[in-house]
């Protein structure tokens, strides 16, 4: 291998492969004369060969259905994975790694089940994991992230497709939404990972690992999805000064214990998190040594996820180390737990419209501590004399979820309920101090709030 130029093997040329293709087969001259590496596709891994590629022009046999064939390739310096799944890829990579390929994913799936063995694997062998690609569209991230010294809390929109339905549902239906997203290429057709929580699950794990060098488990992880949440849900929490967002959350919640959870919540409408529109991401630390610390960017796609792989290709060139935190270094000793600090919630509840039903809910709220700090109620249906089915939401002051929970298993047993009640926490972008700031200007007046640090490729 030559200091300056690097053979790379495509595993897929889907969206992404694509991507990487167009970028390194279009901009040799700019990236040669820019960083002085030449990266050649020699190897493309593919099911179908004969597949069109939306336009792309793929040189005489760069086209594989063999694994074997980047494998016994000596020409192949850097195997990327771009096709997605946990097999074949998880046993091709370690292969890659074994026979002394440096190796970059985007597979988030992978990275959240296996990257702890997958980068140990890469250290043994003495060789480059970029997976920057599987944490956010924006690799800037990683490094800004792994830099920071004693990280107390992450809090992001790690997946665009979500934070894209949840932004829509105000004006229409959850399936109406969801359709417009598979349209415009935004959701799959089976979009399951993404509405139920699963991707930013995964990429949570990754961007946990580097804030607080633990490799959690994804099993133990709470998630819950956004399936639940409907138009009505939004126009509430509009109405009451917040926003609805999928979040992933990871933070201190004792000295040596750490949490991680995913689900939706209510953000402040004056919270950086909260006009995060569309696609994009945005991820937030806090610091303790170098305050708060934002980034938000596209999510997703093509071009941003092809830099985020050609960063890790610069990476390469260079001979720099692997950015993911050795498991024996770790200085914090955290263990996880899945006790979550004391929160704020909604509540929505659909009941069956009688006398007395606010009171009655409200007494359980009252025997279980739980103060009601607002009310909504709204009938379902326009005439208040033929609706049957009424709206309650409540917003709750400071409390455990686990108690909030009690009240509505309570309430299941009895025939009050006229349907799945919503909980949500209310959540914000970092908590600024130990006490949790209602708003984003509070919690600003006692940080420091900058963009991660872009760093120069
Ligand atoms: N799309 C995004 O915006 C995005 C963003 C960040 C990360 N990612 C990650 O990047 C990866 C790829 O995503 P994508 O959207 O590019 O997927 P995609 O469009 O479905 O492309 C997958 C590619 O992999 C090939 N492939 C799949 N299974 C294969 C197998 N068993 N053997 C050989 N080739 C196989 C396919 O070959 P054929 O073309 O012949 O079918 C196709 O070219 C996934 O892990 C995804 O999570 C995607």
């Amino acid at each position: 291998m030559s200091n300056t130029r690097f053979g790379v093997a495509l595993l897929g040329c889907g969206t992404v492969g694509g991507g990487v293709y167009e970028l390194l087969n279009g901009q040799i001259k700019d990236i040669e004369s820019k960083y002085g590496f030449q990266f050649d596709v020699r190897r493309i891994l593919v099911r179908d060969p004969k597949k069109t590629r939306n336009g792309l022009k793929l040189g005489a046999g760069l086209l594989t259905t063999n694994f074997d064939d980047i494998l016994h390739d000596s020409n192949v310096d850097v195997v990327v994975e771009v096709m997605g799944g946990e097999t074949p890829t998880k046993e091709y990579l370690f292969e890659a790694l074994r026979s002394g390929r440096h190796v970059i994913t985007a597979n988030k799936a992978l990275m959240g089940a296996h990257g702890e063995r997958l980068v140990e694997k890469a250290r043994q062998h003495n060789r480059f994991f970029g997976f920057s690609a599987s944490v956010t569209g924006f690799h800037q991230f990683v490094p800004s992230i792994v830099k920071s010294i004693m990280i107390t809390e992450l809090v992001g929109i790690f997946n665009g497709t979500t934070n894209f339905i949840l932004t829509k549902l105000a004006q229409k239906s959850f399936d109406e939404v969801l359709q417009e997203a598979i349209t415009l290429g935004y959701a799959e057709a089976d979009h399951h990972n993404d509405t139920e929580g699963l991707d930013t699950r995964n990429k949570l794990i990754v961007a946990s690992k580097l804030a607080f060098g633990v490799f959690l488990n994804y099993k133990d992880i709470l998630v819950s999805g956004i399936t639940g949440i409907t138009k009505e849900d939004v126009g509430y929490a509009k109405e009451l000064g917040y926003a609805i967002k999928l979040l992933g959350i990871s933070r201190i919640v004792e000295d040596d214990k750490l949490t991680a959870f995913v689900g939706p919540a209510l953000v402040p409408q004056t919270d950086p998190l909260a006009r995060i529109e569309g696609v994009d991401n945005s991820i937030w630390v806090h610091d303790k040594f170098r305050g708060v610390q934002g980034m938000s960017a596209a999510g997703a796609g093509k071009d941003a996820t092809a830099m985020a792989i050609f960063s890790d290709l610069v990476s390469v060139g260079r001979g720099e180390k692997t950015l993911w935190p050795d498991a024996a270094l770790s200085h914090r000793n955290l263990k996880f737990t899945r006790n979550q600090l004391p929160a704020s919630f909604y509540v929505r509840v659909d009941v069956r419209n009688q006398p007395g039903v606010l009171a009655n809910i409200s007494k359980h709220f009252a025997r279980n501590k739980i103060n009601i700090t607002d009310v909504i109620q709204r009938s379902k249906v326009e005439s208040p004399i033929t609706a049957v089915v009424t709206s309650i939401v409540f917003m709750l002051g400071p409390t455990k979820q686990k108690s909030v929970q009690k009240v509505l298993d309570e309430l299941g047993e009895t025939t009050t309920l006229a349907g799945k009640p919503v909980m949500l926490r209310i959540e914000q972008s970092v908590q600024a101090d130990a006490t949790i700031a209602h708003s984003w200007e509070e919690s600003a007046k006692s940080v420091r709030v900058a963009p991660l640090q872009p760093q120069t490729m």
